[in-house]
């Protein structure tokens, strides 16, 4: 496989890298910025481009790693050279392959990779990156390459309908951005409570890490506790009654997740009096 990237920023860069320490072979890389491309070339070790084309013609396989709004009008100017058996793949989260418009036209084969991670930083981000999964979807024989690709480097890979792809992606969010705007609720009503922002961070470190490491090790159902779980509606009252509207609103939509997941681990308790405190502003 003759990978080329399209896009030296933090994915382009970091799979670069890694695919490179890794023994495959990058053709080179080509991106909006030269400056930027021949940076990103120089730390993985490979050629820049300053043409596409060339680079395309060198490639058999294209890694089309810009943002996702630029992804549409990089595949209609690499339709204008020869991509007959070629495999381009994007790596967005939330667009499926359907963005490479009439590939069948140009013989390429094509397919969106996810790598579930955040790249945080272009030149660090290669060195945990043996740790991620990947999701595929696309045309079968670009899937089929890309999955023996990343199989054979160790990742688990999982196949996605192109249908699904909003889905997934909006569960990839859920789970990661979110749950910041969780913690930020959190750490302002400590503000109000009187803690300076250092100390609220501090304050929430080992409640929130131990959490969440204790949910994805055990299972969600496991590791809930807490007021709802306890059925304790007067405590619940009482929080419902301190908060503003915007979060009130917050915490009574997430509660009512929270006692769906009380009911599978206690099935012996009666949560009605719970859901009527949850679904009407604190009154039963
Ligand atoms: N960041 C993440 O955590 C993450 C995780 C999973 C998937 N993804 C996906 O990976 C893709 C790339 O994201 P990223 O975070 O690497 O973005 P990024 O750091 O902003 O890098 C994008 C690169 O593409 C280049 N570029 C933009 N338009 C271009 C064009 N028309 N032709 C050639 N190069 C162009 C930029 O150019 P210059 O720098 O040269 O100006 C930049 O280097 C996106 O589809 C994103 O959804 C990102």
């Amino acid at each position: 496989m003759k990978i080329g990237i399209i896009g030296a920023g933090k994915v382009g860069t970091t799979l670069g890298q890694y695919l490179k320490l890794k023994g495959m072979e990058i053709t080179g890389i080509y991106s909006n910025t030269l400056e930027n491309a021949r940076d990103s070339a120089e730390f993985i070790g490979t050629k820049c481009y300053e043409k596409l084309e060339e680079l395309v013609k060198v490639s058999n396989t294209l890694f089309l790693t810009v943002p996702d709004g630029a992804i549409e009008s990089v595949w209609d100017c690499i339709t204008e050279f020869d991509l007959n058996r070629k495999i381009v793949c994007h790596f967005s989260g939330s667009l499926s392959s359907d963005v490479f418009k009439s590939y069948e036209r140009t013989g390429a084969k094509v397919c969106s990779v996810h790598p579930i991670y955040a790249f945080s930083n272009k030149y660090s981000a290669y060195e945990q990156f043996h740790k991620v999964r990947l999701t595929l979807e696309g045309e079968e024989e670009a899937v089929l390459a890309m999955k023996g690709l990343w199989e054979d480097l160790g990742h688990k890979v999982t196949t996605l309908k192109k249908e699904d792809k909003a889905k997934y992606h909006a569960a990839m969010s859920l789970a990661s951005n979110h749950v910041l705007a969780v913690l930020d609720t959190a750490i302002r009503l400590l503000k109000d409570c009187g803690f300076q922002e250092d100390g609220a961070y501090e304050a929430l470190n080992t409640l929130v890490c131990e959490n969440v490491a204790n949910g994805m090790k055990c299972g969600v159902v496991q590791a809930l506790t807490g007021p709802v779980e306890r059925n304790d509606t007067d405590t619940v009252k009482k929080h419902l009654e301190v908060l503003n509207r915007q979060d009130r609103e917050l915490y009574q939509n997430l509660a009512g997740r929270l006692i769906e997941i009380s009911k599978i681990k206690n099935p012996e308790r009666n949560y009605e009096t719970m859901e009527k405190v949850i679904g009407g502003n604190g009154q039963e």
